[in-house]
Formats: C-alpha cells, sequence, structure tokens
C-alpha cells in the first residue's frame, strides 16, 4: 500500500458519511427494500413539490430512467393526462409498478393512476414521434452510456414546444460526481487522487465493511475505472459544457440552466467569466436545465445553433 493508498484510506475511515441525514431520514439500510420504499415515498411526497417540476396538468408525460418511480407516481397523481416511465432495470420496473398500485389504493380501490412503467433504453425508444409534451430525466444523465443518443431520441418523442427537463444530473467533475457516497464519502476525491488509488482503496474499506460489495457489485471483480464499480458500468463523463453542446447540436433551446452551487460556488456564479467554467463543475453538487423543442421544430441535427455563451444567461 503507498503513501497516497494510505492517506486516503486513514480519511475515508474517519469521514462522516454524507448519506446519514437521508438515511435517518428514511429510517432504512441502503440496499433493503425498506430503503427504497421510504425513498419512491420522499421523491413522491416532497422532491417534485420543491420546485423542480413544472406544470403537468393535462400533458403526456415521458419518464427517463424512472427508477423507483415516485416522481412518475406523482405527476399522473397530480393531474398530468398519461405518465409513461421507462427504465432497464426489471427490479426497479417491478417496484415501480407496485408503487403505483400503492398509491392509486389511497385514492380508491378501483382506482389506478394514469401512468404504466416500461423496460426500455432512453437512447433507442420505440414510441412514435411526437408522442409526449414533456420528457422529465431526473438523477440520470450522468448515467447514459450514450448521452447524445438520449438526448436525439428525447427531442423526436417530443411534440413541437415541448420540453426536456433534467431537474437535476451532475458533473464527473463535481463535489460526488464519481457517486462514491458509501465506504469512500469524501467529496472531490477524484481532484487529488488517481482512480487506481480510489479503487485500491474502495476494495480495501470493503473487506471491513462487506455491504460495500452490494452497493458497488464491480468491487469483486478486476475494477479499472471507477465506473467499473458500479453495478452497470453506468457513469459517463458528462460535464456541464458537454451537456450543453449536446443539447444544442440535437436542436433544442436551453431555456434555463443552473448548476446548484456548494458555497464557494455560489460566489463563483456571480463572476461571469467563470460562469460557464470547469471551475463551476467542481464547486457544484449538480445542476438542473430545461431544454425545449422548438414549436417549428427542425429536423435533428440541421440546425445552425448560436453559441452556448449566447443561450446562457
Ligand atoms: C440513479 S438512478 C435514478 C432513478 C430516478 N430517476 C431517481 O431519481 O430516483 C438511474 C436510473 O437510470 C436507469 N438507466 C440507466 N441507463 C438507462 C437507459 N439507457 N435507459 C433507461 N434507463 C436507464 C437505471 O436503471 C436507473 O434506474
Amino acid at each position: 500500500m503507498g503513501f497516497s493508498d494510505y492517506v486516503l484510506y486513514r480519511v475515508a475511515k474517519n469521514w462522516p458519511s454524507p448519506m446519514a441525514k437521508l438515511v435517518r431520514e428514511l429510517n432504512a439500510e441502503p440496499g433493503t427494500e425498506a430503503y427504497d420504499m421510504a425513498y419512491a415515498q420522499r421523491q413522491f411526497d416532497w422532491k417534485v413539490r420543491h420546485g423542480m417540476l413544472r406544470e403537468v396538468t393535462g400533458l403526456d408525460v415521458l419518464e427517463i430512467g424512472a427508477g423507483h418511480g415516485g416522481i412518475s407516481c406523482f405527476m399522473a397523481a397530480v393531474g398530468a393526462r398519461s405518465v409513461v416511465g421507462i427504465d432497464l432495470n426489471t427490479k426497479h420496473l417491478e417496484f415501480a409498478r407496485r408503487f403505483a398500485k400503492l398509491v392509486s389504493a389511497r385514492y380508491s380501490s378501483d382506482y389506478e393512476l394514469p401512468v404504466t412503467f416500461v423496460e426500455m433504453s432512453a437512447d433507442r425508444m420505440t414510441f412514435p414521434d411526437e408522442q409526449f409534451d414533456l420528457v422529465l430525466a431526473d438523477n440520470v444523465f450522468e448515467h447514459f452510456a450514450d448521452p447524445e443518443a438520449v438526448m436525439r431520441d428525447a427531442y423526436r418523442v417530443l411534440r413541437p414546444g415541448g420540453g426536456l427537463l433534467v431537474p437535476v444530473f451532475s458533473s464527473i467533475l463535481s463535489k460526488y460526481g464519481f457517486h462514491l457516497k458509501h465506504g469512500l464519502k469524501l467529496p472531490w476525491v477524484h481532484l487529488f487522487f488517481s482512480e487506481r488509488t480510489i479503487i485500491r482503496v474502495m476494495r480495501r474499506l470493503a473487506k471491513t465493511d462487506p455491504k460495500l460489495f452490494e452497493l458497488y457489485p464491480g468491487l469483486a471483480d478486476n475494477p479499472q475505472r471507477v465506473r467499473d464499480l458500479r453495478r452497470y458500468k453506468d457513469l459517463n463523463d458528462i460535464t456541464y459544457r458537454k451537456f450543453k453542446a449536446m443539447a444544442m447540436r440535437v436542436g433544442f433551446s436551453i431555456e434555463s440552466f443552473s448548476p446548484f452551487g456548494t458555497r464557494l460556488g455560489k460566489v463563483v456564479q456571480r463572476i461571469p467569466p467563470l460562469r460557464n467554467s470547469r471551475i463551476m463543475d467542481i464547486l457544484s453538487t449538480g445542476a438542473s436545465a430545461y431544454l425545449r423543442k422548438p414549436a417549428k421544430a427542425s429536423t435533428v441535427g440541421t440546425e445552425q445553433p448560436t453559441s452556448i455563451e449566447h443561450q446562457i444567461a
């Protein structure tokens, strides 16, 4: 074990968990059914109501990477005309269907929320063109193997004038961009340590905390990159700049884009030359975006977009 491995291991061992507050609130162990249920319920009750969702009444909505389904169910419950949630993870989909039944039963025994969950990849959707008014993608853009293909497909299935809402996604450079809130727990670890060191230390931590093998199954194999630790190797290298450039290539106009600044990030956000720089990626926990398909839609990829700086206030 080299010096940097030793330092990182010692610090990680003593670092407080950034998940502690959420785990306390949900009152369940991560990775258990009780945790998933409490998480979906929390999404349903709280997350969306706190300013992350625009008006959905009467809209046909698609949620991509719907996970445990809390947000899809919420949108169906607050008046969307129809909601379809897609995901690749069959366990998540089964859970989401059960959750929808539970929520429906709260209204009356024979009521069914207008929500369905379908197994489908967001980069190869089989829906016809111009089927939805709103596409929602929460906490997923950093997980798609081909995020630009997902954006292209979202553009295709949106009606002209419709929007792609991304309440949160995180840059690989952001505070927890490596998604190692369990085990290593440290923020900005990618700035100070190599991926090889991070992987070696995660493997060492797992020896005394076997739960990490369930949360990061790749630990048991021969991981080369941090993304290999994840069950589906689903962590891409997206940054805010790449995201905006993709959106413009696809033909969206960027109606809003706001990083969630850390304390220092909030200061940096006020400095125009730094606002769109990599420093903002580093000094943030994530970002939200709303992309609009023009009312008179151009053919995907043929539009001549204006510069990023011009589009982002
Ligand atoms: C971090 S979870 C977020 C789930 C949910 N949106 C939330 O906020 O709780 C990412 C989800 O994206 C799904 N996913 C990853 N790649 C996908 C793809 N190509 N098509 C559909 N879903 C995908 C995963 O299966 C997983 O359920």
